[in-house]
């Protein structure tokens, strides 16, 4: 069964195609995805309405190129999948209608996904997939969650973020540091230049004893610190952004070892947007090498959004038999939706 994906929930415009086998994952057959950034990046953040436009361009040249890299014709495809929230309203309607639209002419049945369930799965397209069960760090520019993951379809939420979400603690601080957008991959690269105990800044909830986690005070912290600085800051920019990634990756790390201890599991998948961060990979690599646990990656290229997982998660719900692609064309999104809703 081939299934083309079609992910368009903010700033990436990707497509993929997979192909599920009697292998246990599904195989990555090609994925291409065109970004953003640069378009928004004049305007210091996502311009919802430019991001749709820019989606309707992209999604149909893509969507050729993967089929002429992997070999197949649109008539190939057996399932069109496409995330159906969370995210921009205009952006997923743009994929959603397209994905539709593809199913309606080519007589095919169509798979709404949840974004974060494209995330949550993405490390099973990596050279050394994870097994069931294990424990997620869920990090992305909205979301920032753990859950226990024993299943496809099986979701259950341990804890999460109060406020801010992990990417928008980089995202704020970086533009508190004057570094634009995107904020996360902006402050790590200026953290590699500075001393992360150069400024003592809040962990916020680290000692709270739940899996819960709060980024808001953290970014005051920071503003505050602007301040001090005064004319000082362009020195310390560095130290600063440091100290700021080495907050947010502390909790981050400490938290998902208590979920650890708490299931008893001795896996745990990092997945998102921030599941790129060099310093929460090395961190959490060596507290979890120290208790004998694995941690699983996606391949770099498929942390932050793209096709290729949206693609991958409809495959492996059809192949678990938890949802069923349908040949209706009437379609919804859900810009807001909890993972928890499609338990299975
Ligand atoms: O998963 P993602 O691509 O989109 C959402 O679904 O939100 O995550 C984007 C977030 C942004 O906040 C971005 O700043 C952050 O991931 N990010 C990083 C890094 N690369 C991306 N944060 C820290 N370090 C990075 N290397
Ligand atoms: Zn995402």
């Amino acid at each position: 069964m081939i299934v083309l994906g079609i992910e368009s929930s903010c700033d990436e415009t990707g497509v993929a195609l997979v192909e599920t086998s009697q292998a246990r994952v599904p195989a990555l057959l090609a994925h291409a995805l065109h970004s953003q950034i640069e378009m928004h990046q004049a305007y210091g953040g996502v311009v919802p309405e430019l991001a749709s436009r820019d989606h309707i361009r992209r999604v149909l040249p893509l969507a050729r190129q993967v089929l002429a890299e992997a070999g197949h014709a649109l008539a190939d495809v057996d399932v069109v999948a496409y995330t159906r929230g969370p995210g921009l309203a205009g952006a997923l309607l743009v994929g959603a209608g397209v994905a539709c639209a593809l199913g309606a002419a080519l007589g095919k049945p169509v798979l709404g996904v949840h974004h974060l369930e494209g995330h949550l799965l993405s490390p099973f397209l990596s050279a050394d997939p994870p097994e069931f069960p294990f424990i997620a760090l869920l990090v992305s520019g909205g979301h920032t969650q753990l859950m226990q993951v024993d299943r496809v379809g099986s979701y259950q939420l341990l804890g999460e973020t109060i406020d801010d979400a992990a990417g928008e603690a980089f995202d704020k601080s970086a533009k508190l540091l004057g570094l634009g957008y995107p904020g996360g991959p902006a402050l790590s690269r200026m953290a590699q230049q500075g001393d992360p105990a150069a400024f003592k800044l809040p962990r916020p909830l680290l000692h709270s004893g739940d899996l819960d986690f709060s980024f808001a005070g953290l970014k005051t912290a920071v503003l505050t610190q602007t301040h001090k600085l005064g004319a000082e800051l362009e020195a310390r920019k560095a130290d600063l952004a440091a100290s700021t990634e080495a907050a947010i990756v502390d909790v981050l790390v400490k938290k998902s070892l208590m979920a650890l201890e708490r299931s008893g599991l001795q896996r745990i998948v990092v997945a998102g947007g921030v599941g790129a961060n060099r310093r929460l990979r090395e961190q959490l690599d060596a507290a979890c090498a120290k208790r004998g646990v694995r941690v699983h990656y996606p391949e770099l290229a498929l942390c932050t959004d793209n096709g290729a997982m949206i693609a991958l998660a409809a495959a492996m719900r059809l192949q678990a038999g938890v949802q069923e692609a349908t040949p209706t064309y009437a379609f919804d999104v859900k810009p807001r939706w909890p993972l928890q809703e499609i338990v299975a």
